[in-house]
């Protein structure tokens, strides 16, 4: 019988409303070997999105190791979302403060430290800004032949926090230079796919109709993301742009890509944080990444249904 091998994985994320679905996918499909959630300043400070971590573990009962990183970007002044994900960084859903704790270690020396006594199989997926990444390759070289992939939420052939920049790469450009100019595989789910994993009313009713504890979190979720993107962005559907890096770990089929050169500006006074995707090739310079453009929808809502299912 074909036994599937899970795939190891390190979440770095700053929940956020949908960075918790993430977890909940990547702690809850039997694909996934869930190392480490680790944690950065993004959405909110870091405090916030780490109690928001350990919040998710809490009530879905994932007994994963919870690591805070970097509470400010490596050069810029820190900037929040506070205005989509609210002052907690996941306003909505009432809950207990958590018995779980953070671990001990730093989310980059953790980071470092499991790349490199790994057999180079981790796959590492941050969905936030990406300055721990950049750190723990600042810090350890040596990791970069360690990590099997980088799958990252980030950027865009257009933007959401600026006209030219993505959120998550605008708040630390610097750092996202680092990891796209590392030479990692990285495969790039910018907005131009998330923006097509929209949870339409028929998804809140599936997932409304679940039943148990982390579905019904959900839900809560939703209903006030759902709020923020048709008040800031006049979106009907708040997209879930994190779930979309784990449920590509799980099944790369979930997406089409395409190989295309990606740059990062770290100079432009009005273009600080933009991915400049070559999408057709004019540079001339070699790829540097697998940049998703097509969602199975059918494929990625199931996936995540099924999986709150069996929680
Ligand atoms: O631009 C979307 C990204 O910014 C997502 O990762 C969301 O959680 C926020 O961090
Ligand atoms: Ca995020």
């Amino acid at each position: 019988m074909k036994t599937h091998t899970k795939r190891k994985m390190i979440l770095d994320c700053d929940p956020g409303h949908d960075d918790a679905i993430a977890i909940l996918l990547a702690a809850g499909h039997e694909g996934i070997d869930l190392i480490g959630i680790t944690t950065v300043a993004g959405n909110a400070e870091l405090e916030k999105t780490t109690l928001n971590a350990l919040k998710v573990c809490e009530i879905a009962g994932i007994d994963v190791p919870v690591l805070k990183g970097n509470s400010q970007p490596l050069i810029r002044k820190r900037e929040t979302a506070a205005d989509i994900h609210g002052d907690s960084g996941m306003d909505g859903p009432v809950l207990p403060a958590p018995v779980k704790q953070a671990g001990e270690e730093h989310a980059v020396d953790f980071i470092i430290r499991t790349l490199m006594e790994s057999d180079g199989d981790i796959t590492l997926v941050p969905v936030g800004p990406l300055t721990n990444i950049a750190m723990a390759m600042r810090r350890e070289p040596s990791i970069l032949s360690k990590i099997q992939e980088i799958v990252l939420m980030g950027g865009g052939t257009f933007g959401n926090w600026t006209p030219a920049a993505e959120f998550n790469i605008y708040v630390d450009a610097d750092a996202a230079k680092v990891v796209f100019e590392s030479g990692v595989p990285i495969t790039m789910m910018g907005l131009d796919l998330t923006h097509q994993a929209l949870a339409d009313h028929d998804v809140s009713r599936r997932i409304g109709g679940i039943g148990n504890q982390p579905a019904n979190f959900v839900s809560e979720l939703l209903t006030y993301f759902r709020k923020t993107y048709l008040e800031f962005f006049g979106f009907e559907h708040p997209p879930v742009h994190d779930v979309c890096s784990v449920a590509y770990c799980i099944d790369p089929t979930v997406v089409e890509t395409k190989k295309l050169r990606v740059d990062i500006e770290t100079k432009g006074e009005l273009t600080y944080g933009m991915t400049l995707v070559d999408v057709n090739g004019v540079t001339g310079k070699e790829p540097n990444v697998n940049f998703a453009m097509k969602l199975d929808h059918a494929k990625f809502w199931n996936m995540l249904i099924d999986t709150l299912e069996r929680y």
